[in-house]
């Protein structure tokens, strides 16, 4: 049979997936991500309350070069900046409940703003429906009081890229 266009291509990366045992696991694997992070990069993080997103923030944060101790999740005021290597945006829209009302809120100037530094999204599946190409999806799974999934999949090819960079190191 002929091959068409739509194959899956397989230098495309799929998903990769990591356990982590503790908080302290979870930052690490955050750091590792951030040292890599070039400009453009939107982290998308998915999970239940307590799973584990603003940890890992906190961690890919560091690796941004930006001190822990500011980075903190932003439910009230919705989206916080912080200054590293590359300005960082982190929005956290748990009380925001559609996409909708995340434009109202001017969620596209965000995405504009993101394109020369990093975004970093806690519950993001309110907004998947604006993912571009650099857009990195982060699932998090409670698996027990200490482990956590964290599942990454990419929704284009530069965060493929991104993601098989992470693994190789
Ligand atoms: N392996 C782990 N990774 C991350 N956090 C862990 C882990 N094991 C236990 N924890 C605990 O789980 C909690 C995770 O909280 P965190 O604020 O990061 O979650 P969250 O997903 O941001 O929640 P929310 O939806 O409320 O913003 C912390 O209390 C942390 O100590
Ligand atoms: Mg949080």
């Amino acid at each position: 049979m002929p091959q068409t266009h739509c194959d899956l291509r397989d230098d495309i990366m799929q998903e990769r997936v990591f356990v982590t045992g503790g908080p302290s696991a979870t930052r690490a694997l955050g750091k590792r991500l951030g040292g890599q992070l070039p400009p453009g990069a939107v982290l998308a993080l998915v999970g239940e309350l307590g799973s584990g997103k603003t940890c890992f923030t906190k961690g890919l944060c560091s690796g941004l070069g930006v001190p822990m101790r500011q980075v903190n999740s932003p439910s009230y005021a919705f989206v916080n900046q912080y200054r590293g290597r590359l300005p960082v945006l982190h929005l956290d829209l748990y009380r925001i409940p559609d996409l909708e009302s995340a434009l109202d809120l001017g969620m596209l100037d965000y995405v504009e703003q993101a394109r020369s530094g990093v975004m970093v999204v806690e519950w993001a599946e309110r907004v998947l429906g604006l993912a571009s190409d650099d857009w990195l999806r982060v699932d998090f799974t409670v698996l027990s009081a200490r482990r956590r999934e964290i599942a990454f999949t990419p929704l284009g090819e530069r965060a493929s890229t991104l993601l098989a960079r992470l693994t190789e190191s």
